[in-house]
């Protein structure tokens, strides 16, 4: 039997079900999979036994070329393509993964690299007893929604996508970019006194409204925790054109909030479909992998 997908009462996402991560996945399923990600932007898999790491590499490639976003953030894990999202920090000191506790921002996951993010997987493998949600929201939905004379004149702009330097300036940044940063240098400083070099944190200047390759449709695309602003308008015009963007992607009214059980693997647009996520208590560990794949 393949996999089943029902959608959620909700703006978007479905639930997956049937999903066998030890076994090659069929055309057909792979097929219905793609349909029902184009359609829901948020597939949440459910009920299926934990994948290994090579497994959920396997599952995650058939979509698209991933991104080894570990090389940036200097993770020493077996798989360069999944990126520990953690707040665990090691014996040394220094984070085992990338992300503190704190809440973390909208965004679109690689947003910051030439061949950005297409599609994102993340599993949780570890929650907090309070697990913090994750929201979705369509930026399909927001530029279709958009009033004319506000999207037209975006056709002719594009924006610059940047974390290393100055992010956690950014307005929307706060205390997890800190915590980001401060996990990021302490990864980079331990791999330098060891010789390691790191190739330096990308960046990249993307169309504010961006066709989805697989899809052709289009969606707006800047966000307000990685875009910094756009290509050759004033800092105070286009600090309020972000923020009016910004206000409109996110009403209540197109956001998913996604309650996590421990197991679940959500695969979703990343390119289309921003997402944010709640901060928790310090105390306790989330640990989740995340995979991309990249335009
Ligand atoms: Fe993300």
């Amino acid at each position: 039997m393949g996999i089943e997908v029902s959608a959620l009462a909700e703006p978007l996402g479905a639930v997956v079900t049937g999903w066998r991560p030890n076994q090659e996945l069929s055309a057909a399923d792979r097929g219905a999979i793609e349909r029902a990600l184009r359609q829901f932007l948020v597939l949440v898999f459910r009920g299926h036994e934990s994948p290994t790491d090579a497994e959920l590499v396997r599952f995650a490639s058939g979509f698209g070329d991933l991104v080894k976003g570990t090389e940036w953030f200097g993770d020493r894990v077996e798989y360069p393509e999944i990126l520990p999202i953690t707040n665990r920090v090691g014996d040394d000191g220094i984070a085992q993964g990338t992300g503190g506790a704190a809440e973390f921002p909208w965004h679109a996951d690689y947003s910051y690299v030439p061949r950005p993010g297409k599609d994102s997987f993340l599993d949780a493998v570890e929650l907090p007893s309070r697990a913090p949600h994750t929201c979705f929201c369509s930026q399909y939905i927001a530029l279709e929604t958009l009033p004319k004379a506000l999207a037209e004149p975006l056709r002719d702009r594009a924006a610059f996508h940047a974390i290393g330097p100055g992010f956690d300036e950014l307005a929307d940044g706060g205390e997890q970019a800190h915590e980001i940063m401060a996990g990021m240098e302490g990864k980079r400083k331990r791999d330098e006194a060891l010789g390691i070099v790191r190739p330096a944190y990308p960046e990249a200047i993307h169309p504010v409204i961006f066709e989805h390759p697989n899809s052709g449709r289009e969606a707006l695309y800047v966000s307000s925790g990685i875009t910094r602003h756009i290509v050759g308008m004033p800092a105070d015009e286009s600090d309020h054109l972000l923020e009016e963007l910004h206000a409109h992607s996110t009403r209540p009214e197109f956001v998913y909030t996604h309650d996590w059980e421990a197991g679940d693997t959500v695969m979703f647009d990343t390119l289309g479909a921003m997402h944010r996520r709640d901060g928790w208590e310090t105390g306790e560990v989330r640990f989740m992998r995340q995979l991309s794949s990249m335009c």
